[in-house]
């Protein structure tokens, strides 16, 4: 194992309340029962207080949830004057591509801006300490788009495609700049596509899921064969603890499962699982898949090189993909309610992205 780089005490995890940020604040507080956890969030359409049900009531002591806004730097003073935060975990942002290129703004202001307004927080109650941490989570999707042959590395230029990609490869240029310019401590990773419980129904694996059960059209984007790589969400937050702790100052770490599939394989393998797991009385969800008009700017590949991760830091992932896929298919079906309430009040599972689209 990696010599230890940083012992947090303090957490402060932004975007607590989405996918990734939820998953996150249970594996910290599982890792180190003596660390404290300070969950922000705005609670944007793609945030659920209700994520963290389970965290609030088991952990009233090492756990707290700050309703707040990154680019608020006011808000953002106070709670490092309240909190004897140690260590940031940045996830909030903006996170959908096709939201992006119906309304580019949001991401702007809080993935640009908002990531901006928190380095300047850090550094002001940071000063000169080098005991501290900014771990900044970012995507290879800042790399562009790959070919039939090769993988991201940490040494791939960034080329991004959409507004999304560029906005988070903004992001990553500030981290770096004020990791070089005022010294202030940081590590960063781009991670490949995550999934698993709690991910918001508007990515490609749980739309499927809630539309296959629901008996609607799979749309899959072009001809289906753009390639992505696929993380589960707790690996992803085993590999992040691990460069929170491990991880040298200053440095990018790739972070991924080796694990591509086209899109259309892997709705193929979602509808296979689902004929096991919830089957039909004569035809197979698979009959329900659609082609449907490409995404603008789609990017066709990407595949992450986590040799990095693997070789200096000793991670990998543990178990099978199939396993990982039927687990998460299995979580959909157990919390229905879960995506009812979201489809009620928040998204209906309707097209995003299209140019000249409505906005969402
Ligand atoms: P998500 O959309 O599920 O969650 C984002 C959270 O940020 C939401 O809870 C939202 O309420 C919050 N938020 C948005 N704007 C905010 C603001 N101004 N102030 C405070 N909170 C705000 O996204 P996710 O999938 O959990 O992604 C988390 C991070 O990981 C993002 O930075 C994303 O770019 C990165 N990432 C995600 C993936 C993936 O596959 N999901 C892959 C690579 C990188
Ligand atoms: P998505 O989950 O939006 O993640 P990202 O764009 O960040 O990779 O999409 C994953 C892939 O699935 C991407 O190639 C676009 C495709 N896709 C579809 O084919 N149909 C859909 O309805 C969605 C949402 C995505």
């Amino acid at each position: 194992m990696a010599e230890l780089q940083h012992t947090p005490r303090v957490v402060l995890v932004t975007g607590a309340a989405g996918f990734i940020g939820c998953n996150a604040v249970r594996h910290l507080l599982a890792a180190d029962a003596a660390l404290r956890v300070v969950s922000l969030d705005l609670l944007t359409y793609a945030g659920s207080r209700a994520n963290l049900t389970d965290v609030e009531r088991d952990h009233p002591d090492r756990h707290r949830f700050v309703r707040a806004d990154i680019r608020d730097a006011a808000a953002m003073e106070r709670l490092f004057a309240e909190e004897p935060i140690d260590t940031i975990l940045h996830l909030a942002a903006e996170s959908h591509v096709d939201r992006s290129i119906s309304d580019p703004a949001a991401f702007l202001e809080t993935n640009v801006m908002g990531t901006y307004v928190l380095l300047e927080a850090a550094r002001k109650a940071w000063a000169e300490r080098d005991d501290v941490r900014f771990h900044h989570v970012s995507t290879d999707e800042v790399f562009g788009s790959l070919g039939a042959e090769g993988r991201f590395t940490e040494a791939t230029p960034y080329n991004p495609s959409s507004p999304y990609s560029a906005s988070k490869a903004a992001s990553d240029h500030l981290v770096r700049a004020w990791n070089r310019t005022y010294g202030l401590p940081a590590t960063l990773s781009n991670c490949s596509n995550n999934f698993g419980p709690f991910q918001f129904p508007e990515k490609l694996l749980p739309l499927m899921i809630c539309r296959a059960l629901a008996g609607e059209p799979l749309p899959v984007y072009g001809d289906g064969r753009n390639v992505r790589d696929w993380l589960y969400v707790a690996d992803h937050c085993s590999a992040l603890w691990r460069i929170v702790c491990h991880g040298v100052d200053g440095r990018t770490y790739n972070v991924g499962a080796e694990n591509e599939w086209t899109n259309i394989d892997l709705v193929r393998q979602v509808c296979k699982l689902l004929d096991e797991l919830r089957p039909k009385p004569t035809r197979s969800y698979a009959d329900q898949i659609s082609f449907v008009t490409d995404r603008p700017g789609h990017d066709r590949r990407y595949a992450i090189d986590p040799k990095r991760l693997r070789d200096e830091l000793g991670w990998h992932s543990p178990v099978p993909f199939r396993q990982r896929l039927r687990d998460t298919i299995e979580w959909y079906i157990g919390n229905a309610k879960w995506v009812k309430a979201i489809q009620s009040e928040r998204y209906d599972g309707r097209r995003l992205g299209l140019p000249g689209g409505q906005k969402p």
